[in-house]
């Protein structure tokens, strides 16, 4: 139904007069001026929207806006900017839905480049199917969001309010900012405010309550995909320090996680490992305050040059890119498999070949050490000025180490869930899966297989621990090399 400010006007009247209210005491009520309700009720035409809709709520009348201009007056947006151009905006639909639309001067420019490959360059605006998958999958997960959502006494299940309040330094290279407000520059290096151990360690017992420090005095809006507790910061000179408002960061403190011992270890030997055996990995510290055990893990998504400046760089994990929100991350749920994922780097990298490769080891490597959890939004897409690459790999953790986690991997290999189920012809199936040649996968199987027996030790005893935490290591270290002594026994034979 189109109301006129007329129909407002009488409406308003009658449900005052019948809830026995004086014009003065609705008003006051409504948080409105009385001048403002006289001229309200006898229907002239610059009422303002926002204000009319405080006297209707104050009488109990619920308001569905009629019609898309009157919604659109009422939305707030929000800008998407990368490295300080406009690239676009995000905005609620009549229907409360967000939708994102590029920029037009974003289009104009020769080297615009699409924020996601599930998002390409167009005018007109992505419905919020369309939209999410990007956007949402910049948002902390599961725990992490319900715990900022409560924070921020707004609803986890509100992308657009949380991204208002937490979307400046994301993943990526972009940031999300309200319309009304100007990105942050990029403060010097000292705006930072670095961290003693007292503070970190205070830190580290606030996240989880406090997820991303939201909402909190310092005013960072700050946001990581994942399930996990962590924090973007800045590590120079091996301090860490908070960033001021819109400051890139350049780690990530990931403590460890409380309900499973030796989550940090256990990472930080997994990431070493893929290392040591020649994959591209993020570099990853080891630390530990007096209780608390952390890693510090260097974003790949930043580059900081010789004066000291921190720069952007872009990415996007493999949920975002094939346009999968977070709710359906593992292929248990609907989510990626990894044929998509072959498929996507087939289909967006600049050397398609030579990136298939990658992925196909870090596959290899995540069966045999053990990571059930490598689910799409554990595989990104880094997009440097010159070329698309499969982003170096994090979050590489051997999980079989805790029995209450699932032991099924995230993603088959060629119809398996575990490592004990996967036999040679598994192998030829996975790759016929990802259409890459099954003798050359049954070699790679081999060779990291072989890497790993050869490193595992040597990784593990290069880890410098706490030593109640050295036995706990230790055991990571046999599992894993055990599980790739199985397979090069079953190749072999
Ligand atoms: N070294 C890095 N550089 C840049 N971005 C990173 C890096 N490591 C992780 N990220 C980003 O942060 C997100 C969360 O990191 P990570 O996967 O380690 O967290 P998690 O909470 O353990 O995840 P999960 O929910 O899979 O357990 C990643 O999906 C990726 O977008
Ligand atoms: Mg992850």
């Amino acid at each position: 139904m189109i109301m006129t400010p007329t129909d407002i006007g009488i409406t308003i009247r009658a449900a005052r007069k019948a809830q026995g209210l004086r014009q003065d005491e609705l008003a006051a009520a409504a948080n409105v001026g009385v001048r403002f309700l006289i001229e309200l009720e006898a229907g002239k035409e610059t009422a303002q929207l926002g204000k009319t809709l405080a006297v209707l709520s104050a009488l109990g009348i619920d308001v569905a806006l009629s019609t898309p201009d009157e919604a659109r007056r009422m939305t707030r947006r929000l800008i998407v900017w990368w490295n300080g151009a406009r690239v676009g905006q995000l905005a609620l639909n009549e229907y409360g839905e967000p939708e994102f639309t590029y920029a037009a001067d974003w289009l104009a420019t020769s080297n615009a480049r699409p924020v996601s490959a599930s998002l390409p360059l167009q005018p007109e605006p992505f419905d919020r199917r369309a939209t999410l998958p990007f956007f949402e999958g910049l948002l902390p997960e599961a725990a992490q969001r319900t715990a900022i959502a409560q924070a921020l006494g707004i609803s986890e299940r509100n992308e657009f309010r949380l991204l208002e309040e937490i979307g400046g330094e994301v993943a990526g290279a972009i940031e999300v900012w309200p319309e009304d407000m100007e990105p942050a520059v990029a403060g010097s290096p000292e705006a930072s405010r670095i961290l003693s151990d007292d503070e970190l360690v205070a830190l580290i017992d606030r996240l989880p309550t406090r997820p991303m420090l939201a909402g909190g005095e310092d005013r960072l809006r700050l946001s990581l995909a994942g399930a996990q507790s962590k924090l973007p910061v800045i590590c120079k000179d091996g301090q860490i320090a908070l960033p001021a408002p819109g400051q890139p960061t350049t780690h990530i403190l990931k403590p460890e996680i409380a309900r499973f011992e030796g989550t940090a270890e256990n990472e930080a030997f997994c990431m070493r490992l893929a290392c040591a055996i020649g994959l591209d990995v993020a570099h990853v510290q080891y630390r530990s305050i007096s209780d608390k055990r952390f890693l510090l893990i260097e974003r790949y998504d930043r580059q900081t040059g010789e004066d000291g400046k921190t720069m952007r760089l872009h990415q996007e994990d493999f949920c975002q890119a094939l346009g999968f929100t977070s709710a359906r991350k593992y292929a248990s749920d609907g989510g990626p498999v990894f044929r998509d994922c072959f498929a996507l780097i087939r289909r967006v990298t600049t050397r398609p070949a030579a990136e298939t490769l990658k992925l196909l080891d870090a596959a290899l490597f995540n069966a045999i050490i053990g990571n059930a959890d490598a689910h799409a939004k554990n595989f990104s897409l880094l997009y440097l000025p010159d070329r698309t690459q499969l982003a170096p790999l994090y979050d590489l953790l051997s999980t079989v180490a805790y029995p209450d986690l699932s032991q099924r991997f995230a993603m088959k290999i060629g119809g398996r869930r575990t490592l004990e189920e996967i036999y040679p012809a598994d192998l030829d199936k996975f790759a016929r899966d990802i259409e890459i040649r099954a003798p050359f996968v049954r070699r790679r199987m081999g060779e990291i297989a072989e890497a790993v027996i050869e490193q595992s030790d040597g990784v593990a005893a290069a880890l410098v621990l706490a030593s109640d935490r050295r036995q706990l290591l230790n055991e990571i270290c046999d599992t894993v090399a055990g599980r790739a002594k199985l397979l090069l026994d079953r190749l072999k034979s």
